[in-house]
């Protein structure tokens, strides 16, 4: 118990003077020449604010998480400490997913009689949202479809100086990969687990081969084809797996970004997570997917929001509205490789058991 510091009152303590007194809207300030104030600003505003508050209690629980990774070695007990704030995040997440329906009670006719007031202000210039952004792992060269001087244009000095120092931070996405590489249980004396798995896949993909050529008697023998040149396919993508030049090529093509050595160890967790010591490592996998596909969420329904607003109209930032909005929705993904590693999963019933010795040389303190 801290002591007894003097009388605190809950105004003071929370600040309300300064927070209550920070809804300007421009239409009361321009009400002479705008018609009157317009009584759906103090919405906007309100749940811009709301929106901004939540964005620095995401970047507080971030900041701890990133912590927790910049060190050479996680202890298993700051492991649950990451899955806890990784979980509130997602709480808040849904908070911000769902905060949309009260501003679309705003209707868009009464969103147009203030909207030209805020020219060029636009969420576009949320400099938390590109801090958290930043933080998880996508830096503004990783944007598609944006040039990054517009973007980076649009930012007042202080925040475009601010995010530029960010990015040269290791983000989440890269401690996560340091700490994938450091987990040791995927070659130990006299268990190469890769080969076992491997056998695996093999044996998988030739069963896949023999129900194609012998039990599909009512398919032609074109569409048997189609289906063999498909099973081929999935043959060369496991292969990529293993063969670190086809893996670099995808890395150079953007269509992977962890390192092969972190791609085969989150594999790993995710094929034997039902093994105690790898029930943590997999929440935290999940988790971060959770996470991105959270924001993925959020960006598609911010981008309905702005159709239903604005149409095709083009934002108050200058983008093409809509069109951006879906975009960034579709590209601006973080943790897209732990996704794709369901490609690589196989039945429980055909994964190489793990021997009794190995099980006890493993130690998951990475
Ligand atoms: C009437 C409501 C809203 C409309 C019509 C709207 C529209 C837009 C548009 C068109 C853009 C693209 C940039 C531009 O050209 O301006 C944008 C970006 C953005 N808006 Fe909103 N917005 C609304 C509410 C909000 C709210 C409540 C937030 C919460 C903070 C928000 C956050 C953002 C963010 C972070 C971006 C940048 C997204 C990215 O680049 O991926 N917006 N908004």
């Amino acid at each position: 118990m801290h002591k007894n510091r003097g009388s605190v009152y809950y105004g003071d303590y929370l600040q309300l003077g300064k927070l209550l007194d920070s809804q300007l809207p421009l239409s009361r300030k321009y009400a002479d020449v705008n018609n009157g104030e317009c009584h759906d600003e103090t919405l906007f505003i309100v749940v811009h604010q709301v929106y901004e508050l939540w964005f620095k209690q995401i970047i507080h629980d971030l900041n701890s998480i990133l912590k927790t990774f910049s060190q050479t070695f996680v202890p298993e007990s700051e492991l649950s400490s990451v899955v806890q704030k990784f979980s509130r995040i997602k709480k808040i997440q849904g908070l911000l997913i769902g905060q949309f329906d009260v501003l679309e009670t705003m209707t868009p006719m009464d969103f147009l009689e203030f909207r030209d007031l805020l020219i060029p202000a636009s969420g576009f210039q949320s400099a938390q949202f590109r801090e958290i952004e930043i933080k998880l792992g996508l830096n503004t060269s990783d944007r598609q479809h944006v040039d990054r001087e517009f973007f980076l244009g649009r930012l007042n000095e202080v925040d475009r100086n601010k995010l530029m120092e960010l990015e040269s931070v290791p983000s989440l996405l890269k401690l996560v990969e340091e700490w994938l590489e450091r987990v040791p249980f995927t070659n130990m004396k006299n268990f190469n687990f890769w080969e076992e798995y491997q056998k695996s896949v093999e044996a998988i993909l030739h069963d896949d081969e023999v129900i194609i050529e012998q039990n599909n008697a009512h398919l032609s023998e074109k569409a048997k084809n189609i289906q063999l040149e498909n099973l081929a396919l999935t043959r060369t993508t496991f292969k990529s797996l293993f063969d670190v030049n086809a893996h670099n090529e995808l890395i150079k093509n953007k269509e992977r970004t962890l390192s092969q050595k972190a791609i085969l160890n989150a594999l790993f967790i995710m094929l034997y997570r039902d093994e105690s010591m790898l029930a943590l490592p997999f929440q935290v996998l999940t988790a971060m997917m959770d996470i991105d596909e959270n924001f993925t969420t959020w960006r598609y329904r911010h981008a309905l929001l702005a159709q239903r607003m604005l149409g095709t109209k083009i934002g108050t930032g200058g983008s093409s509205g809509h069109q951006y909005l879906k975009r960034a929705a579709d590209n601006n993904r973080v943790f897209v490789d732990l996704f794709n590693l369901s490609t690589f999963l196989i039945p429980r019933s055909r994964l190489p058991a793990i021997p009794t010795d190995v099980k006890k040389q493993l130690n998951f303190n990475v």
